[in-house]
């Protein structure tokens, strides 16, 4: 694809356009026999509360949407392979970083870890599998607005678009010995001799 310069994008409405204004929910179809397992699940990973539900879907409530997630229980469905075409994974935000590893530590806790911690740059990411093994990911934002900018026409992207793996306990002893999460969150160059697939886990 033609490579494309960086640019902050500028939000429909404020072009003049009738575009959403935000993104109301997803919904998980899910094999009845999995349905508790997975609305547990979520209700867990969120701090969720039920909004409504029955024995064959339930509308799970987070933030300021009556619900932003749903599971629906039908009959039939199979799991697709895993290297199957479509959504890979969809992603929620904290505000910032010792928010993300308060939360790491959370659900760690309920016996819910990460498949992949990865520093992206423009944000630092967890990637957790659900118990059907859709991909679900938390985050915080590192830079904003002109930094992210920055961040793009630097190349630091065009030479790892991927990232630097990083260990969420060892980062939760360096914020409590003080480095910061501006510190901790700076992306280092990709190990001698690796490539930006390296650092990818699925
Ligand atoms: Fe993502």
């Amino acid at each position: 694809m033609e490579k494309f310069n960086a640019k902050l994008a500028v939000p429909a409405r404020e072009r003049g356009k009738l575009a959403p204004i935000r993104m109301s929910h997803v919904v998980i179809g899910t094999n009845p026999e999995n349905y508790e397992a997975m609305v547990e699940w979520y209700l867990t990973y969120f701090e969720g509360e039920i909004a409504y539900a029955n024995d064959d879907v339930a509308f799970i409530g987070f933030d300021e949407e009556h619900h932003r997630v749903a599971i629906a229980a039908i009959p039939g469905l199979v799991r697709p392979p895993a290297n199957s075409t479509g959504v890979n994974h969809f992603a929620f935000t904290y505000n910032d970083l010792d928010e993300l590893l308060a939360t790491y530590v959370r659900l760690k806790k309920e016996g819910i870890e990460p498949y992949w911690p990865i520093l992206h740059g423009p944000t630092t990411s967890l990637y957790y599998k659900d118990p059907d093994q859709n991909r679900v990911e938390i985050l915080c934002d590192n830079l904003k607005g002109e930094e992210l900018l920055e961040f793009f026409t630097s190349g630091a992207f065009d030479e790892n678009f991927m990232g630097i793996i990083f260990d969420p306990d060892d980062w939760i002893e360096q914020r409590k010995n003080g480095v910061s999460a501006e510190e901790l969150t700076s992306r280092d160059k990709l190990p001698e001799g690796k490539t930006a697939w390296d650092m990818f886990r699925d």
